[in-house]
């Protein structure tokens, strides 16, 4: 199946069907190039955001990010927006990024020296995760001194009379679980709680054979050639829109998104393609070709939506312990498929199937979630499918996106043309 590139990630990341991903990485695309200050024609040209060049070289006013990476800007002021729950504008004059005309941008500064300075001091103290925006802001701009009154009555820990630490924390309990996301992990007191605390630890291999099972089993799998889905992506501000995504092996995938109208943008049409080596997008004006970020982000969509094979064995995946999904317990993996980057599965421990995908990755100043949910599993041929995909962030502009599919088919008859990068329209 596919390119060298995917391969590689498919043997990494684990992993049978399912589905999708951002805004086929739209909106974050979108931002970082108006961010890059490209296109205006008084300055002169600057490098584009890279991995290898300091924001420094890029960006025109950096005096405490100094040194990070240029491409994680755009992620760093999306995460301490989202973080502080306000907009780029709390703290910017809008297109004109380096200016430093509003109070919030130098407060700012002064918190980001403090952060880094807490973390470099005390990582130990903290259990080697570094404090953040989110650590003291928890989605307000202002960080409350005092605590407001009166507490809620501590609850006593459930079943454990004398004082014993509830069932369930301990056992999952260990350095490197994966952190409380909003009152998710793994800390017992579930419906269920006890019997689930004392289930047997499974091992990582143990986990992920359940999951290959309860998906239909590895030959339905192998089966799966060509996927055809239909449904809508709908954003945190509502506006569902038709959305459809083509597959096809080795390495194809094609994805159709309307763009509802939007204050005086009227509707569109998005297309975007990867074809083997290559990927392009579309926009009212024509086709184009993808550059290296964006292919690599765009795989990275297609990866969620993309039907993997379990490959095995899984050296890079361990079990990290439980978690909890909304009602349902979880046995958690954990892989790191790049050095900083780690990601955790959430696997039901009922039904066996695939509830989250979590991904951390640690950026210079903060280490930024970006997270999967899977919902409403349907047979497909022999295959189980989630109809319905949440993927979240750190955009402000787009905390959440919701893909629901009404109609799955596979190993569809698939016109190889549409993969295709179209021609470029006339001048
Ligand atoms: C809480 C305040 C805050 C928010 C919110 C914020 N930024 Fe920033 N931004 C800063 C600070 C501070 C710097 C300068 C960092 C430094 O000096 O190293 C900066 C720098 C930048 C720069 C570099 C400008 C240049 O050429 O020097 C860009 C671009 C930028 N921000 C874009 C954004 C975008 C886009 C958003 C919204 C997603 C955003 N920022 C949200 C505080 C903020
Ligand atoms: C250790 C806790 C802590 C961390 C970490 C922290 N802050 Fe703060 N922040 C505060 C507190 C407390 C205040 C309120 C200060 C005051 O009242 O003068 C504050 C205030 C601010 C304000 C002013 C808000 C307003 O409405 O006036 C901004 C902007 C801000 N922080 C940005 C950030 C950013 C960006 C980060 C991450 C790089 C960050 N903070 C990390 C504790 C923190």
């Amino acid at each position: 199946m596919g390119s060298k590139n995917l391969g590689r990630n498919l043997r990494l990341a684990l992993v049978a069907l399912f589905a999708c991903l951002f805004v086929a990485g739209v909106t974050f695309k979108s931002g970082a190039q108006q961010t890059a200050g490209a296109g205006q024609p008084q300055q002169p040209p600057r490098q584009q955001p890279s991995s290898d060049v300091p924001a420094e070289q890029v960006f025109k006013n950096i005096q405490v990010l100094k040194g990070m990476p240029s491409d994680q800007l755009q992620p760093t002021m999306e995460f301490m927006a989202s973080s502080l729950g306000v907009r780029c504008d709390f703290c910017h004059v809008v297109q004109q990024f380096e200016k430093d005309d509003k109070d919030h941008k130098q407060i700012a500064r002064r918190m980001i020296q403090m952060q880094l300075d807490m973390n470099s001091r005390y990582l130990a103290n903290l259990g080697g995760e570094r404090i953040s925006c989110y650590t003291c802001h928890q989605g307000r701009s202002g960080a409350p001194h005092l605590p407001r009154l009166p507490f809620a009555a501590p609850e006593r820990a459930a079943g454990a009379p004398g004082g014993q630490p509830p069932a369930g924390g301990a056992p999952g309990a260990q350095p490197g679980a994966p952190a409380p996301q909003g009152g998710q992990a793994a800390t017992g007191g579930a419906p269920g709680g006890q019997t689930a605390a004392q289930a047997p630890r499974p091992t990582a291999e143990e986990v992920l054979a359940k999951y290959v099972a309860a998906v239909g089993g590895r030959e339905a799998i192998a089966k799966l050639k060509t996927r055809v889905m239909r449904g809508t992506r709908e954003g945190a501000r509502g506006g569902a829109a038709a959305y459809e995504v083509t597959f096809a092996d080795p390495d194809k995938l094609y994805i159709v998104a309307a763009i509802p109208a939007q204050g005086q943008q009227p509707a569109g049409e998005l297309r975007q393609g990867i074809n083997g080596a290559t990927g392009w997008t579309t926009n009212a004006r024509g086709a184009r070709e993808l550059n290296a970020a964006e292919l690599a982000e765009l795989r990275n969509v297609s990866r969620y939506l993309m039907p993997i094979k379990v490959a095995e064995p899984f050296p890079q995946m361990r079990l990290v312990g439980r978690g909890r999904v909304g009602d349902a317990t979880a046995w958690v993996l954990e892989t790191k498929p790049a050095p900083n980057v780690r990601q955790l599965f959430y696997f039901d421990q009922q039904t066996g199937l695939l509830l989250r995908q979590l991904t951390v990755r640690s950026l210079f100043l903060n280490d930024v979630p970006e997270q999967v949910d899977y919902e409403d599993y349907r047979d497909v041929d022999g295959v189980k499918m989630p109809f319905t995909v949440r993927t979240s962030g750190t955009n402000p502009n787009n905390p959440f996106t919701i893909r629901k599919f009404t109609d799955i088919k596979a190993n569809a008859p698939v016109d190889a043309g549409v993969f295709v990068m179209p021609a470029a329209p006339k001048p």
